[in-house]
């Protein structure tokens, strides 16, 4: 067996969903306690770790074409791991057909990338896919970086079982990680720069803990006490199913000041049939009338949602349906898909799947109602005064780019700092962004 020299630069690199950035950074901090550094933008990395997405097509053709082209001038490669949900659904299918790749880690798993590393440094070509009793989070270093907006997994894994989903078969079970562990990380969070912190889970809203006074509390608990958090600005959270909205939370958008008036909450379909044939658990009218009751306490929420088009078995009666949903809800913003056959999931074996060119059809026109809907929530900002979090600098020289509380992407001018809070007027609105002036 041959043993190679330590890796000394590592870089990640995370497609996907926001737990995936969240996990890239974990990672990076675990490699980072190891004595690695991060490669530098454009430079060579001793290992790469891919963390990867099968939530939708060709999820593990991408992997392969980005090992491929991890390749040098030379023939030689960097150390690889992949990690992520591909990993854990086609990791032995990934260590056949890709000798260049050294680690296969899934996403529960990788708190034991040290360990793996060693071994692969020893010649060996390690697997690790299991979803271990003990928690990842436990095993990770104490958090010390975060830029101004920073992420927080509270809640993983799913045990809703949406026909179309591969999550409940990647990331496992439902998990709640404790209320104690998780002030403590924010307040890290806060403490290296973080000034908003969106609060993550595949099921954010079902997340439950045990305060510090032993009582059991909702996802609003934790955020109530967030809000405590002298240098903490704003608080999200995303993704949530409209089955788990209780009304606590639902209060907590009318009283909690740092809690941002926006609503990420994914419906699917306009369709009663189809929500039934994806087991989504609720119906078109239990959907609108969570909204209902968002809108009673907080009447300016931005709600946004992501959306399947082609599923199934779906007719254009369906499908207008989901067009008229989208024009009743008014969206903020949203996300479409077409579908996609998940291996292994109930959906994939469905009769009647949808031709490519109705998928393509049918997301054109989905797509082009929701510009227009996008477009008109943003042009009825216009004239508003309000809080910008200053999060990076514009393409022009001078510019600023930051987020009004409604996550809409505001440009303006002026003397200011990536952090700051600051006021701004929206005067000029796009499909994707507003110009606004500092006040
Ligand atoms: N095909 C297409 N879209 C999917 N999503 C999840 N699984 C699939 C699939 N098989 C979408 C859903 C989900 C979002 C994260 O990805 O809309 O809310
Ligand atoms: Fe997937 Fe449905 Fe769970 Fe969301 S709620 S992660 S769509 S199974």
């Amino acid at each position: 067996m041959t043993t190679t020299t330590a890796p000394k630069t590592y870089r990640v690199k995370s497609f996907g969903c926001q737990m995936n950035v969240y996990d890239g950074d974990r990672m990076g901090e675990l490699l980072t306690e190891q004595g690695l550094t991060a490669a530098a933008e454009g430079d060579d990395a001793d290992l790469v770790v891919l963390n990867t997405c099968h939530i939708r097509e060709k999820a593990a053709e991408k992997v392969y074409s980005d090992i491929g082209r991890l390749k040098r001038e030379d023939g030689s490669t960097p150390l690889i791991a992949v990690a992520g949900c591909v990993a854990q659904a086609e990791g032995e299918e990934i260590m056949k057909r890709a000798p260049s790749v050294k680690m296969v880690v899934g996403p529960q798993a990788y708190h034991r990338l040290p360990d793996m590393l060693e071994r692969a440094r020893n010649g060996e070509r390690v697997t690790d896919t299991d979803m271990p009793t003990e928690t990842k989070f436990d095993a990770l270093p104490k958090r010390r970086r975060s830029g101004t907006s920073a992420f927080l997994t509270v809640q993983e894994g799913c045990d809703k079982f949406c026909t179309y989903c591969v999550v409940p078969y990647t990331r496992g079970a439902e998990i709640s990680r404790p209320y104690g562990d998780l002030i403590e990380e924010a307040k890290r969070l806060v403490d290296a720069g973080a000034r908003e912190i969106t609060l993550l889970g595949q099921n954010v809203n079902a997340w439950t803990g045990e305060n510090a006074k032993g009582q059991t509390v909702g996802l609003e608990g934790l955020i109530r006490e967030l809000d405590a958090i002298p240098d903490l600005a704003r608080i999200r959270y995303t993704t949530s199913h409209p089955n788990d909205m209780a009304q606590g939370l639902i209060d907590a958008h009318g009283d909690v000041g740092k809690l941002m008036p926006y609503l990420h909450l994914p419906v699917q379909s306009g369709s009663d049939r189809i929500l039934r044939l994806m087991n989504r658990s609720h119906s078109v009218e239990s959907y609108l009338a969570v909204l209902e009751r968002v809108r009673a306490v907080r009447p300016d929420i931005a709600i946004s949602g992501d959306f399947i088009v082609g599923f199934p078995g779906e007719s254009e009666q369906d499908f207008a349906d989901t067009l008229r949903l989208i024009d009743q809800v008014g969206y903020a913003a949203a996300f479409s898909f077409k579908y996609s056959p998940r291996p292994g999931t109930p959906a994939a074996t469905m009769d009647e799947q949808i031709s490519a060119e109705v998928m393509d059809e049918r997301l054109k026109r989905l797509q082009a109602l929701m510009i227009e809907k996008q477009v008109a929530f943003n042009a009825a900002s216009v004239g508003k005064v309000t809080d910008v979090l200053v999060e990076k600098r514009g393409r022009q020289p001078g510019q600023w780019l930051g987020k009004s509380p409604w996550l809409q992407s505001v440009h303006f001018e002026g003397d200011v700092a990536i952090g700051d809070l600051v006021k701004v007027e929206l005067v000029q609105a796009g499909p994707n962004s507003l110009a606004g002036l500092l006040i």
